[in-house]
């Protein structure tokens, strides 16, 4: 039977979805355990069925899934085993959602809009899950639209790690590509002891995925500007923000950046663009068309791996970042 015990007899249970199983079985391996052998399928009219192989009653059970495309049946996949925990008598169930499918959607920036982060929540809720997991919430708010405990972990400490052993802090400047990632890049801007530049982009609400740069606010002249993002979807953000500042003297542009969405043309765009490094996490799947020359990949399932322990042994999430964000 897989699992892990710990000393009172609970059983904690990783079970995948589909999306990325090579993350999962990386966590599973960082915990030494194994993940619950499933039988997970989508029927030719598009549903989809889950069943677990073992016995999952009274486990302390983590679901494993990342949100990429297609996201909203990976959602739906992880809401149904869910749901297939709950009704096989699982003790508790967390949702391990490292990339939180809509986070981008957090509130209503114009009238008649949803709020597509709550609903997920809602329904990962009405699913049967106890707490979530995640890293680098979009916002932070999203926290609170779940009623029940939100692990929100941080890359930080996995990107940070890598960039300390390369950049010389006399000659960087941190830098937000936008207003909403401010408070981010300046934790960064302290970690590294590098002073914070900002940029002022601007989205036509009108036009999707379409950017512009207004304004630099900062030095980054004659510098190396390290891009800091919690996202790089379609590219275009990270990519007018490298040319606006190589335009302003910028000898050098490299990219930290959580989930790697990489929807089309990021892969391209970044590959032929200024920028000289693109380091990301594996929150998410990278297929071949999605990795180029540039790119970096950093394993999270450490981080996932000590925090799932940690909610386990009913130890400290908080305490894996003091000091790091
Ligand atoms: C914006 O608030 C996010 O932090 C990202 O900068 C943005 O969503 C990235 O999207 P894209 O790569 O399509 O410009």
């Amino acid at each position: 039977m897989s699992g892990i015990k710990a000393s009172g007899q609970k059983r904690l249970v990783l079970v995948s979805g589909r999306a990325h199983p090579e993350l999962a079985e990386n966590i599973a391996g960082e915990l030494g355990s194994e993940l619950v052998p499933t039988d997970a399928r989508t029927f030719a009219n598009g549903e989809i069925y889950a069943r677990f192989d073992e016995s999952v009653r009274g486990c302390d059970a983590f679901v494993i899934q990342s949100h990429s495309t297609p996201i909203n049946e990976w959602l739906m996949e992880q809401l149904i085993m869910v749901d297939a925990l709950k009704r096989a008598s699982a003790k508790r169930i967390t949702v391990v959602a490292p990339f939180y499918p809509y986070a981008r959607q957090d509130k209503k920036g114009r009238g008649r809009e949803p709020i597509s982060a709550r609903l997920v929540a809602d329904l990962f809720k009405t699913a049967g899950a106890d707490r979530i997991m995640s890293v680098d919430l979009h916002a932070a708010q999203i926290q609170g639209f779940f009623d029940g405990p939100v692990d929100h972990l941080f890359a930080m400490p996995v990107l940070l790690e890598y960039f300390k052993e390369r950049l010389d802090p006399e000659n960087l400047t941190v830098v937000s590509p936008d207003m909403g990632r401010v408070r981010v890049a300046d934790n960064w801007s302290d970690k590294l002891g590098a002073p914070l530049a900002i940029i002022h982009k601007r989205r036509d609400p009108l036009v999707p995925n379409q950017v512009s740069v207004h304004e630099i606010v900062g030095d980054v002249k004659g510098r190396v500007c390290l891009l800091v993002d919690d996202l790089i979807d379609t590219g275009r953000t990270i990519v007018k923000a490298a040319e606006a500042l190589k335009e302003n003297g910028a000898t050098g542009v490299v990219v930290a950046s959580t989930h790697a969405v990489f929807s089309d043309p990021a892969p391209e765009i970044l590959q032929s663009s200024s920028i000289d490094k693109v380091v990301v996490t594996d929150t998410l799947p990278l297929s071949d068309a999605q990795t180029f020359e540039k790119l970096e990949v950093l394993s999270i399932a450490p981080l996932l791996a000590r925090a799932i322990r940690e909610v386990f042994e009913d130890g400290s999430v908080t305490s894996l970042f003091d000091g790091a964000a």
